[in-house]
């Protein structure tokens, strides 16, 4: 007897551990399974408290917060928490240099103080599975006609399930590559108002040199309020009224101030943008090789351009804060990703794989060729990969280049017979853009990141990959190839006669457009130049390259189902930007030998990390102080006896996952998850289930900033507090 059950006990654990804490899992789809592996780790909740389409439940207090970012509803009045660094550009808009928020922080005191922003927030009302559907139109089709197909009876779908006159919005997501299909219906929000952030040197604590890394000690959140017109409807875009009321939510989260331990349950809800847990090793070498050193090498040279001037200035600074912050970003990600994916060997593991599923194709028609054809599409596109990359990195990494590209749908308006109304329409929207891009444009950093990038384009392209002519007749009016000063003289030239950066051409022309005068203008002869070759030789390989992609990596993924359908049972998809749950622990790691990281980190280490002055480990005077204090009030940790400031969970999330909430087994808000770990930033592409974290700021640091540093207790008490 005790040994029948000590061998189910054993046989539990095993599957348990198996299933270790990846997966990102659909709710609709959320197991028996599943779910009873949730409860057993620590979920107290049931099944229709998560998710229900009929009666409130948890997923309606999770959101898609400004269209890459998740955040959840924490009050009944519609109150958000999401990241700062979500929250980020909309806390720069709002900031001038006499209130710069994005520096000093912000609290609204009241409900008339909360500021208007450009955001929206979309609130998921169901998913349905239309798989059916999709698949009985698609029968037979493959290539380039199945790719077609698939798009327009998705969009009609989409059309069918949505509601313009309600902002119902509908998503049909191609899940398991493309093996299931289900639509998400989403109900968007127009009126967000800011309510709070702290400032920049806690939101972003530690900038770029910790991005990525644990130990953290960043305060990582943002506080926004989703507002209603009168009668409870969603406000349209530009509906922002004075007469609109704030949410009355049908779920909220209450926050939990009671103390952490390691091990234990913790499940975050959001959506993770995209991963491709089952890419092939052809893809792995692509990436590896090409893809991202490209990006890495080209990121480098636009990085340093512009922190070169936002040193200088602290309106440049926040001028290009927000933008600088996105492309360093994924700069540090990529380059991670290459040196974990090499020292895994992640590409030897996925050979093994496909080692195995070959001889388990044999034989079968659908599948035997399937890998050799798929080598092939990788070994066809590899030699374009870098220009392709040197054309969306580089070229239109310089925004003036990138803004003089967008005027080509005008010179073919131009070029054609085009009624005058519409050229008229055509040349205000073009001014409408011109105005948005002056105001993010810092001259000088534009012009070092042109000449750059063109000389990096002449150096590391294949010259028969040049647009025809170009580098010829720049060195014929400006010197040598090899030489920087040449390529500094051209980009000069072109700031300086572009009528893009000056309004009495730009508006000469606005007044009487012509194809001539676009033509001639020297950015856009830039841009032009560079996109024509690229499209007219280049964009239809990527795209025969992309259609052979996915259909090979649909099979591959339908063979590995029938290759093991045991497994196929306990299977999720790959992220696509849909919502997810993820479960796991608060879990301390080891990230190499001999060192053991703690699962938490205190305030000590924030006046460990402090260097005055400095640009990423600043702090404001009255934390110190506090902190010095130890001031921590109700938000103490009892068995620290300090005030914790982030904390690990070992959750599969990624990126568009920021913002999430971090819930405990009751349905309490413990964190909000804002990043990775460098150790485990192969994430994408291959997940290691024993160095992978998710970084979470702790709930109670994010109370004791709002009530300590900032004083607001009026948000506080807007709260549900769990003690
Ligand atoms: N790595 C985080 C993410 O992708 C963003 C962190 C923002 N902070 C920063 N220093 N750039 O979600």
């Amino acid at each position: 007897m005790r040994k029948i059950i000590l061998t189910l006990i054993l046989s539990l654990t095993l599957v348990a551990k198996s299933m270790a804490d990846e997966g990102m899992w659909l709710p609709l789809l959320l197991g028996q399974q599943v779910y009873n592996d949730m409860v057993k780790k620590g979920l107290k909740l049931t099944k229709d408290q998560l998710y229900n389409i009929n009666k409130a439940s948890l997923k309606d207090a999770i959101i898609i917060f400004g269209g890459g970012c998740t955040g959840e509803i924490v009050s009944a009045q519609g109150m958000i928490f999401t990241n700062h660094h979500c929250g980020y550009s909309a806390i720069a808009s709002a900031s001038t240099m006499e209130h710069n928020y994005l520096r000093d922080g912000f609290y609204a005191s009241n409900k008339g103080e909360e500021i208007k922003t450009n955001l929206s927030v979309q609130f998921l009302l169901r998913i349905d599975d239309v798989t059916k559907e999709v698949n009985d139109s698609l029968q037979g089709l493959t290539g380039a006609e199945r790719v077609k197909k698939q798009a327009s009876v998705i969009a009609s779908i989409s059309k069918r399930m949505g509601d313009d006159s309600k902002n119902i919005e509908t998503v049909v997501s191609p899940l398991f590559k493309g093996n299931q299909f289900f639509a998400f219906v989403y109900q968007r929000y127009f009126d967000i108002r800011l309510v709070g952030a702290p400032p920049e040197s806690v939101g972003k604590f530690g900038g770029d040199t910790d991005n990525w890394e644990w130990p953290r000690h960043t305060g990582d959140f943002s506080i926004f309020r989703v507002y209603t017109k009168p009668d409870g409807s969603p406000a349209k875009r530009g509906e922002s009224t004075d007469a609109n009321i704030p949410m009355k939510a049908k779920w909220y989260l209450p926050v939990s101030i009671k103390p952490l331990k390691d091990g234990d349950f913790s499940m975050i809800w959001g959506y993770p943008g995209s991963t491709n847990r089952y890419e092939s090793s052809y893809g792995i070498k692509l990436a590896t090789d090409i893809n991202n050193p490209s990006l890495v090498k080209l990121r480098d040279a636009r990085l340093k351009y512009m922190f070169d001037e936002m040193k200088k200035d602290p309106a440049i600074k926040l001028q290009l804060a927000s933008s600088y912050a996105s492309i360093a970003n994924y700069w540090k990600f990529y380059d991670g990703e290459t040196k974990q994916l090499l020292k895994y060997d992640i590409y030897g593991q996925k050979k093994a794989f496909e080692d195995k599923f070959n001889n388990w194709a044999k034989g079968k028609p659908e599948f035997e060729n399937l890998l050799s054809d798929w080598a092939k599409a990788y070994s066809d596109w590899k030699p374009y990969a870098k220009l392709r990359m040197y054309m969306n990195e580089g070229i239109n990494g310089s925004p003036l280049i990138a803004f003089a590209s967008s005027l080509s749908r005008l010179e073919d308006l131009l070029m054609k017979n085009t009624p005058q109304a519409d050229i008229q329409k055509a040349i205000d929207a073009a001014s409408a853009q011109r105005k948005a891009f002056l105001e993010g444009e810092n001259i000088v950093s534009d012009r070092n990141i042109l000449a750059a990038v063109t000389h990096l384009f002449y150096t590391d392209i294949e010259k028969d990959q040049q647009p025809v002519g170009f580098y010829g007749n720049l060195k014929q009016t400006y010197g040598a190839l090899d030489d920087d000063a040449t390529y500094k003289k051209y980009a000069a030239d072109i700031f300086s006669k572009t009528m893009i950066l000056d309004d009495a051409k730009w508006n000469a022309f606005a007044a009487k457009p012509d194809a001539g005068t676009l033509q001639n203008d020297p950015a856009f002869y830039y841009a032009s130049s560079f996109m024509k070759s690229y499209t007219s030789k280049y964009a239809s390989l990527f795209q025969q390259f992309n259609a052979k992609n996915s259909e090979y990596g649909r099979l591959y993924l339908k063979g590995i189902m029938e290759m093991d359908p045991a497994k196929a049972q306990k299977m999720y998809p790959d992220a696509t930007f849909t919502m997810r749950v993820s479960y796991g622990n608060v879990k301390s790691y080891e990230p190499r030998d001999a060192v053991k990281y703690d699962y938490v980190t205190t305030s000590k280490g924030v006046l460990e990390k402090y260097i005055p002055g400095d640009y990423e480990f600043d702090l404001p005077a009255k934390q110190i102080e506090l902190l010095k204090a130890k001031d921590f009030g109700q938000y103490i940790d009892p068995v620290r006896k300090d005030l914790v400031i982030n904390f690990i969970t070992t959750n599969d999330i990624t990126g568009g996952n920021s913002g999430s909430p971090v819930i405990n087994g009751k349905g309490e808000l413990i964190g909000l998850a804002f990043d990775g770990n460098y150790e485990a930033l192969s994430h994408k592409l291959a997940f290691d289930k024993n160095l992978n974290r998710t970084i979470c700021v702790d709930i109670r640091y994010v109370l004791w900033c709002i009530d300590k540093l900032g004083g607001a207790t009026n948000i506080i008490k807007e709260l549900k507090l769990m003690k």
